[in-house]
């Protein structure tokens, strides 16, 4: 299939590039568009030409699926070079996104102009590499040192209107094709030239200590992640006199990382987020469209269900047993807004726009007519089978009806209703409306279009949806389960949650197992643990968890658990410690020196064999669903491509 192809509309010639579904450039796009330059050099009638794309964006970065093979040519920054070289303007017409590899694309061209709406980014560093086709030689030369660092080692796209006031883009256009065409005709009127940016950057126009701030930066906020700081020496080799030299350095820089295990992990982990999004044996145009919410229970995660769909401009009707609860489910939301506006993350004009979507009731009647109900109410079998009694008689026969459990056997409540065929698990993480994560439990009666429904409003809304199968825990807390016995183990052999919490956070997760129950409660995991079979629980592994919620120590929200909480900070406690050791002692369990790689190595086994587990019961379809799970909701590393991912390298 032909992958570009060039049109003439008098002296500006319009190339197109057209590769489904997002135009990543691959080796037919990259030889099509060399060809289609050096035709448009050597065309006499062509004064100058504009690329573009066909259908949803412009050239949304290299083909990732190219990456891990060997290279081949044209390169990528050959071509770059190609067209920066051409002695005629060339006008990249920009809409969707322009990143990685297709802004390096714009940027080697001499003009660029994008439609409103329209995303450029360099996001190559989350994908564990340095753009490596003159991206960060250009961005800086072309909008500064310091917006260059911005982009490229946050990996953060920026929009049309930051791009025009930074200089990324000439011109904001509203009608794509012909507004090119009419820019690429008035810049020849004008006897523009191609600007090139192979120009060395003036030392003085930017601050030397930018780069050590930067890279401070990094080491606090992107902890044991190779590829920003290889960025911020790539665009510190652009500001150097030798502006091959600059190029040189990105080149190597981006040819050694994508070689690296973190680059392997964080492809691994992009690939696996969309396979996890298609569900086996499921038609996805069977999908039905959510318009209204109902969601039952206003406490933290109800709460935070509702905010999220509101935030996505999607009505909520939130059923709480009274007046009051409905209020302080109101008032959270409303804290919740004023956060985010204070930490800058919300406007304040869009803070008060979402709080009107969120209509609190009392009766079940006004439920009537929403589309897809989520049951957040507490986490006893016999309430929920009540509640999805009750939501079975006040929705509409074609609504869908979800519970948020963690835990329970999403099947018994699905037959507490006589549509159990629309009732499926929506185990949302905490905090809601921020947690990436969603498992979509799928029951052996569920239906095929409330699935598909389901999993497309989840992508739609921004969120990582994974099927899970219907079994204790799912898939996430069922493996988090393991881990946490794992921990339990090594806090009786180490004495101490510190050791084992340091080791699993120099592992790169974003909070130790200890620091984790002290946030959630200790609590949680008691009354679940009570609620199993004692078969099913391991003799000693909680026996210091049980101990703690006995003596009051809950966790954070009591001021005491695995830690002791004061205006200070966590503190560790003798209590705790003795209280370890006496309990190892009960159990013969011999404390031992064990270095975090030991402790780090015994948790990720864990995790591993649970996840053959599930994988081998199918409560997961693929390897990659767990990994997916595991990133998006419990803080593991991303760069390590998650646990299963970690055990099969
Ligand atoms: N190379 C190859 N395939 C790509 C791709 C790339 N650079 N970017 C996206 N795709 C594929 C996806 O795998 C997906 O394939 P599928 O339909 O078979 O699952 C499809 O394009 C659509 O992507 P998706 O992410 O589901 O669509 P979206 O509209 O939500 O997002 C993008 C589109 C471009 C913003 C997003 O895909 C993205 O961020 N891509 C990576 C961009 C990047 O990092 N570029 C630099 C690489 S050098």
């Amino acid at each position: 299939m032909t992958v570009t192809t060039t049109t003439k509309h008098g002296a500006i010639a319009v190339i197109r590039v057209d590769n489904p579904p997002v135009n990543a450039i691959s080796q037919a796009v990259r030889q099509g568009l060399e060809d289609a330059v050096s035709a448009i050099e050597a065309d006499t009638e062509v004064k100058a030409a504009v690329i573009l794309c066909a259908g949803r964006t412009f050239m949304a970065g290299a083909d990732i699926s190219e990456l891990g093979k060997p290279p081949l040519p044209p390169h990528l920054n050959d071509l770059t070079d190609t067209i920066e070289r051409c002695s005629k303007p060339l006008v990249a017409a920009i809409h969707g996104q322009a990143l990685g590899g297709g802004l390096e694309i714009a940027l080697s061209c001499s003009h660029r102009v994008a439609v409103p709406g329209t995303r450029f980014g360099l996001p190559e560093v989350n994908l564990g590499f340095v753009p490596g086709a003159g991206g960060t030689q250009r961005l800086p030369r072309l909008i500064g040192v310091e917006p260059a660092l911005n982009m490229a080692v946050e990996g953060k796209p920026v929009g049309t209107e930051a791009a025009l006031s930074t200089g990324l883009i000439d011109q904001i256009v509203d009608d794509l094709e012909p507004d090119a065409i009419e820019f690429a005709r008035k810049i020849v009127a004008q006897g523009q030239t191609a600007r090139k940016l192979n120009q060395a950057i003036a030392p003085d126009s930017f601050s030397h200590d930018l780069f050590d701030q930067w890279r401070a930066k990094c080491a606090k906020r992107k902890r044991g992640l190779d590829a920003p700081l290889a960025v911020i020496d790539a665009i510190e080799a652009a500001t150097g006199t030798d502006v091959d030299a600059g190029k040189a350095t990105e080149r190597a820089l981006s040819l050694k990382l994508r070689k690296s295990p973190q680059s392997k992990a964080l492809r691994h982990i992009f690939a696996a987020e969309r396979a996890s999004a298609k569900i086996e044996g499921v038609d996805p145009s069977v999908a039905r469209q959510i318009v209204s919410v109902g969601v039952i229970g206003a406490g933290t995660m109800g709460a935070g269900i509702a905010q999220f769909f509101a935030t996505n401009g999607i009505s909520v009707t939130l059923v709480e047993i009274s007046a009051e609860a409905a209020a302080t489910g109101i008032d959270r939301i409303r804290e919740n807004l004023s956060q985010s506006v204070k930490r800058g993350k919300l406007t304040q004009g869009r803070a008060a726009e979402i709080l009107p979507l969120v209509h609190p009731t009392t009766d079940y009647a006004d439920l009537a007519d929403v589309d897809l109900v989520i049951e957040a109410a507490v986490e006893l079998l016999e309430v929920k089978k009540e509640i999805f009694a009750r939501l079975d008689k006040a929705c509409k026969p074609s609504a869908i009806l979800a519970t948020n459990t963690s835990y329970l056997d999403v099947s018994t409540i699905a037959n507490a209703t006589d549509r159990p065929d629309q009732v499926a698990g929506l185990h949302f993480f905490s905090p809601a409306h921020v947690m990436k994560l969603v498992e979509i439990v799928r029951t052996d009666q569920v239906a095929p279009w409330v699935l598909a429904t389901l999993a497309q409003m989840m992508k739609k809304l921004g969120k990582t949806g994974v099927i899970a199968g219907n079994c204790h825990g799912f898939i996430g807390n069922r493996m988090y389960q393991s881990y946490q016995k794992a921990a339990g183990l090594l806090l009786l052999e180490t004495g101490s949650p510190e050791i084992v919490d340091q080791a699993l956070r120099n592992f790169g997760m974003a909070m130790g197992p200890f620091q984790v129950l002290d946030l959630s409660g200790i609590d949680v995991g008691y009354l679940m643990r009570k609620s199993l079979p004692g078969d099913r629980v391991h003799p000693y592994a909680f026996k210091v968890h049980d101990a703690l919620v006995e003596a009051g120590r809950k966790g954070r929200k009591s001021g005491a658990g695995f830690y002791s909480y004061s205006p200070d900070g966590a503190a560790t406690d003798q209590m705790v410690l003795d209280l370890i050791a006496d309990t190892a002692r009960d159990y013969g369990v011999t404390p031992g020196k064990l270095s975090e790689e030991q402790i780090a190595s015994r948790c990720m086994e864990a995790l591993a064999q649970e996840g053959l587990a599930i994988l081998d019961e199918g409560v997961a379809a693929r390897p990659g669903d767990i990994d997916v799970v595991f990133v998006n909701g419990y803080g593991f590393p991303r760069h390590r491509g998650g646990p299963d991912f970690l055990q099969r390298q």
